[in-house]
């Protein structure tokens, strides 16, 4: 029972639903929760934000965009504390998946 549970586990971690999940929620946290569109370019998401650098240009690696949310940039804001850290995780996913098709 407990092996198949996990590997239960493993096919829906893998599975498409759950990456789409993480896309939708990732959207949700770039438009309205974080508003990084303010700030940001991505066309992707249709935002234009000229403050910040534009995201479809620089092409920022996930590990890259959850240390910036985290931690924040120069005029850029820490989020840790505000957005979850399964939320920072998934705009950086949306952000990246966004960017490198
Ligand atoms: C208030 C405007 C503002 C908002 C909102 C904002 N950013 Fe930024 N962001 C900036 C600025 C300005 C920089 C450049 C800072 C610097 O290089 O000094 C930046 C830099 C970045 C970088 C590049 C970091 C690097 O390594 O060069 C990434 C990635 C990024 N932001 C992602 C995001 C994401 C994702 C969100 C939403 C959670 C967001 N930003 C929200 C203004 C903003």
């Amino acid at each position: 029972m407990k092996k198949f549970l996990l590997i239960l586990l493993i096919i829906v971690f893998n599975s498409k639903a759950f990456a789409d999940d993480k896309m939708i929620l990732g959207l949700e946290v770039y438009k309205n929760k974080a508003m990084c569109g303010t700030c940001h370019t991505l066309n992707a998401a249709g935002s234009n934000g000229q403050i910040g650098p534009n995201l479809d240009m620089l092409k920022p690696q996930i590990d890259q965009i959850i240390y910036t949310v985290t931690n924040g940039i120069g005029v850029m804001a820490a989020w840790e504390g505000i957005l979850t850290s399964e939320e920072i995780e998934a705009v950086a996913y949306y952000v990246y998946n966004s960017t490198t098709n």
